[in-house]
């Protein structure tokens, strides 16, 4: 990976490694869609595009932490309801966000959740029932820990602590929970996962009295064996109280950066249960026990993955005789990053985000619009490909979720745009999506129709009961939204 690569990229996006132009941009919409991958296998197997993507986006954080303090100079938090009237929320310049259909509720700024690094990143939430209802919590990730905050029932957030990061600080944090315990990943080297005690928030003097959770008398555990501590991000399968680290370098380690599996029926005692290194690196995924229409596979563990060239499905049954069931690469595959299926409990559908198609215009992203990429699954050795979601505006997609036909999609200069994709049985080519609501927590690149850069919103967690939307934003904050349609 060398410094001429990335200027050569940079200044060149179309002629990413040499292809040439007319074959990046005439690609067509034949179906079979043809696959031509924007780098050669070495250069993601060896982690060179990954390195590249980590680079373009610690170069963006850092220009806007050299800009902060002009940037965001009116970045104060909003504590009071504001709706979305007339295509924006707020008054204040650079705090006032363009929306549709989703009112805010409250924005705390990242330095109000205790970060001294002021940057966010990944985000998940927790609810707890007691007799009298329901609480909820969200885990927000910070380059320099994770801050818990309770998301009142008025939408408002109490401020209740922070479990700092176990070493370094790192722009990559990802958060998951298994019943009422969170599990904490980093790129940090030497991180390991923490595993946190999320009843710990229920003591009513932490709103009063934030605490700083102590890294050795506040966690109930850590897992330490991760080969360099680091990894990119955390999988929860919370059917089999399984939780699987994933792209922990270096990628010649024994589980080649792929699924490191931890078994976590005693949350106070992690305990490495297998791997799935079959494909090599992998960047995320969702594992699920399956009760989808193949057959064959009712009652097996199955691990959605997103193997930087292409969409991975693996049997993980038995964490310690794991196998791979499907491999697949796609047209305009850039880099395969996320994904989440449409139905948890069918299975027949999934939406597939890929982090560098908008950057590089390829395939369906040529004008760098956001593409949502549909996946027929009820065959899980043979998925298809079967059309796309382009969103009106230009911007890089990072993660997304689905919850009762909606996806909830965290696309970074854009902000969280929420599609319904319900349609997708009766019309899979993506033709029926809508967009049902959006709210842009990145105003800077409104004027010129978005960009295809790295800032803005990192993640989203839609699945409150109260139907509040967390969403976490690199440079600003954490924002609370509701929609507020007629559908
Ligand atoms: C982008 O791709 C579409 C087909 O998917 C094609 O019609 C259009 O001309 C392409 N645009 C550019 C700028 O290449
Ligand atoms: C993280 O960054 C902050 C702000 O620069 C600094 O005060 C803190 O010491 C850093 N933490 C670690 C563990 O390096
Ligand atoms: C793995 O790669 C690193 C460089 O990233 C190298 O230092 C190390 O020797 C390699 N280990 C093995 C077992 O090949
Ligand atoms: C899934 O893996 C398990 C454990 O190795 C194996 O017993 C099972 O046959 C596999 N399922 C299928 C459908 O291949």
């Amino acid at each position: 990976m060398t410094r001429l690569t990335w200027q050569f990229l940079s200044l060149l996006p179309a002629l990413a490694w040499g292809l040439p132009n007319d074959e990046i941009l005439n690609r067509g919409e034949e179906h079979p869609f043809i696959h031509v991958p924007l780098a050669p296998p070495d250069a993601y197997a060896s982690g060179e595009v990954h390195g590249l993507m980590m680079q373009m986006l610690e170069t963006s954080i850092a220009e806007i932490e050299a800009n902060m303090d002009t940037l965001l100079l009116n970045l104060h938090a909003i504590t009071e309801y504001t709706p979305c009237v007339g295509g924006y929320a707020g008054t204040e310049e650079g705090n006032t966000y363009s929306c549709n259909n989703l009112d805010l509720y409250s924005f705390t700024p990242h330095a109000d959740l205790g970060s001294k690094t002021k940057m966010g990143n990944d985000i998940w939430g927790w609810t707890h029932t007691e007799e009298d209802g329901t609480r909820e919590f969200a885990l927000v990730g910070q380059r320099d820990g994770t801050a818990f905050v309770e998301v009142l029932p008025t939408g408002q957030v109490s401020y209740l602590g922070r479990l700092p990061t176990q070493t370094d600080n790192s722009t990559w944090r990802d958060i998951k929970v298994i019943g009422n315990y969170a599990y904490i990943g980093s790129e940090a080297l030497g991180h390991g996962v923490q595993v946190f005690d999320l009843t710990k928030l229920l003591d009513p003097s932490l709103a009063i009295a934030p605490q700083e959770f102590s890294l050795e008398t506040g966690v109930a555990a850590h897992y330490g064996e991760l080969p360099l501590g680091a990894s990119h991000n955390i999988v929860a399968h919370e059917q089999k109280n399984i939780i699987a680290a994933v792209g922990a370098i270096p990628r010649n380690h024994s589980c080649a950066s792929g699924l490191i599996l931890i078994d976590v029926s005693d949350p106070t005692n992690p305990t490495t249960a297998g791997c799935a290194g079959q494909d090599g690196y992998v960047h995320d995924a969702q594992c699920l026990t399956y009760y989808g229409p193949h057959i064959e596979y009712v009652g097996t563990d199955i691990c959605y993955a997103f193997n930087e060239d292409s969409f991975t499905i693996y049997n993980i049954t038995d964490p310690k005789d794991t196998s791979v069931i499907s491999t697949t690469a796609y047209y305009g595959v850039s880099y395969s990053h996320q994904g989440w299926v449409v139905d948890e409990q069918e299975q027949s559908y999934l939406l597939l985000d890929d982090e560098l198609d908008e950057v590089y215009q390829s395939g369906w992203a040529n004008n760098s619009h956001t593409v949502t990429y549909i996946w027929d699954i009820k065959n899980l050795e043979k998925p298809v490909l079967t059309g796309h979601y382009s969103s009106p505006v230009k911007s890089i997609d990072h993660n997304l979720y689905v919850h009762n036909g909606w996806a909830y999609e965290s696309n970074y200069g854009s902000g969280l745009r929420i599609v319904d994709v319900s349609s997708v049985a009766q019309d899979p080519t993506g033709g029926s999506f809508k967009e049902v609501a959006f709210f842009d927590v990145h105003p800077e690149d409104d004027d010129v129709g978005g960009e295809a850069k790295f800032y803005g919103s990192w993640s989203v967690y839609p699945y409150f009961p109260s139907g509040y939307i967390v969403v976490n934003s690199i440079e600003r904050g954490l924002f609370v939204v509701k929609y507020n349609g007629s559908a």
